[in-house]
């Protein structure tokens, strides 16, 4: 009996220590970021890699009592690799949560797993609309490419613009672009002369501007994921597209931060819609330009935001589910949140998971010497058009 009851005891206290050895893991919530560090979306990796270390430096590692520890994971631009990294990080790492995907196809490749480990999965990068349907457990902070571009094909057919020859991407963002441009603009009563489609991988734009120049356009819409617009700019001055009297329109991944400082004077007068930009005037963002340049030697793009505001979601949603961590609670508690990011006021949808924000219509212009995507008007709460649709 007495024996028993000291087994009893004894268990009770060897139980003990292993709750609280076990504490450790239960004190932590595991973030698997998995970017781009090299390849193609290098750039994108970049950004958000500084974003997610400054929003740490900044708002400590604890939170609700549990310490926040990111793992990094290069996905190499490959989306095969976003796929396994995740699935290594969610069964081997138990990560309590996935982040990053630079590009569509590596947010795609993940949402099965998030539906199936029941873990949030935010997109902090990737712009396809149909992304945050694939899975109940996404919430995406980065943006919809249609959100620009309906605003930038307002613009477009209220200042002159009648004849447009369109360049995007070939794949899943770039289809979302040209069809979210040209049906309001064709509604308005502008003309698309030709809808081209460039290859994503190492793209020559050269031929396809000629074809673009030769059908002389008021205006050139162009979509190409951030990375690309220095190459996209150097082939339209190599061309003299510049001195032709064309117009270059778009969403804003073209005039991207990241490169905008390298791309030369050509870039001056692209008039882009978007949701952010370096020079945006709030004291918010002053701070986080101001705190990121500091830190990095280099501007913060789009990106950037989407990684930032990536992780205060997290922080936010552990904070109101007072440290639970399961995926249930802390997808339920991300809905609806909403706060002042430094591109501007910004909500997750209650129903769709996807983001709300501002989208601003900005010119390229030379402030002190630089580059810069300068807002002149702004298009407030604008949700993603396409789902909008569905409705
Ligand atoms: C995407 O693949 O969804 C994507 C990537 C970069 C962008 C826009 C869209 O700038």
């Amino acid at each position: 009996m007495l024996n028993r009851k000291l087994r009893t005891a004894m268990a009770a206290v060897t139980l003990g220590l292993l709750t609280a050895g076990g504490a450790s893991a239960q004190d932590t919530v595991k973030v698997g970021l998995i970017v781009a560090m090299t390849g193609q979306q290098a750039s994108t990796g970049k950004q958000i890699k500084a974003a997610v270390e400054l929003f740490q430096k900044q708002n400590g590692t604890t939170v609700a009592g549990k310490k926040v520890e990111v793992i990094l994971r290069d996905s190499a631009s490959v989306p095969d690799n976003t796929k396994r990294l995740a699935q290594e990080l969610i069964v081997n790492d138990k990560v309590n949560i996935i982040a990053g995907f630079e590009i569509t196809p590596a947010a795609l490749a993940i949402a099965p797993l998030a539906t199936e480990a029941k873990i949030p999965a935010i997109v902090m990068a990737a712009g396809t609309s149909i992304i945050t349907e694939r899975s109940p457990y996404i919430a995406r902070t980065s943006f919809t490419v249609a959100q620009s571009c309906v605003i930038i094909a307002d613009w477009a057919g209220k200042n002159g613009i009648k004849k447009v020859v369109t360049i995007v991407s070939d794949y899943a963002p770039g289809a979302d672009a040209e069809k979210s441009f040209s049906e309001p603009f064709k509604a308005a009563g502008g003309t698309v002369v030709e809808a081209i489609k460039v290859p994503l991988a190492n793209p020559d734009f050269a031929p396809f501007l000629q074809r673009a120049a030769d059908a002389k356009p008021d205006a050139i819409f162009i979509f190409v994921p951030s990375g690309q617009g220095g190459t996209f700019m150097k082939q339209y001055v190599e061309r003299g597209l510049d001195k032709a009297g064309i117009k270059l329109i778009g969403p804003g991944d073209v005039t991207d931060d990241d490169l905008l400082p390298n791309m030369g004077d050509a870039a001056i007068g692209t008039v882009t819609a978007h949701f952010y930009s370096a020079d945006h005037g709030s004291a918010k963002n002053k701070a986080y330009v101001e705190a990121f340049t500091k830190a990095n030697n280099f501007r913060p793009n789009f990106m950037s935001v989407g990684g930032y505001d990536g992780m205060n979601l997290i922080y936010e949603a552990l904070k109101k589910t007072g440290g639970k961590a399961d995926g249930d609670s802390l997808i339920a508690a991300m809905k609806g949140m909403k706060w002042e990011s430094p591109r501007g006021p910004i909500t997750i949808d209650p129903d769709t998971r996807d983001i709300i924000q501002n989208i601003y219509i900005r010119k390229v212009e030379k402030k002190n010497g630089a580059l810069y995507n300068v807002e002149f008007a702004t298009f407030e709460a604008v949700k993603d058009p396409v789902k909008a649709a569905k409705k």
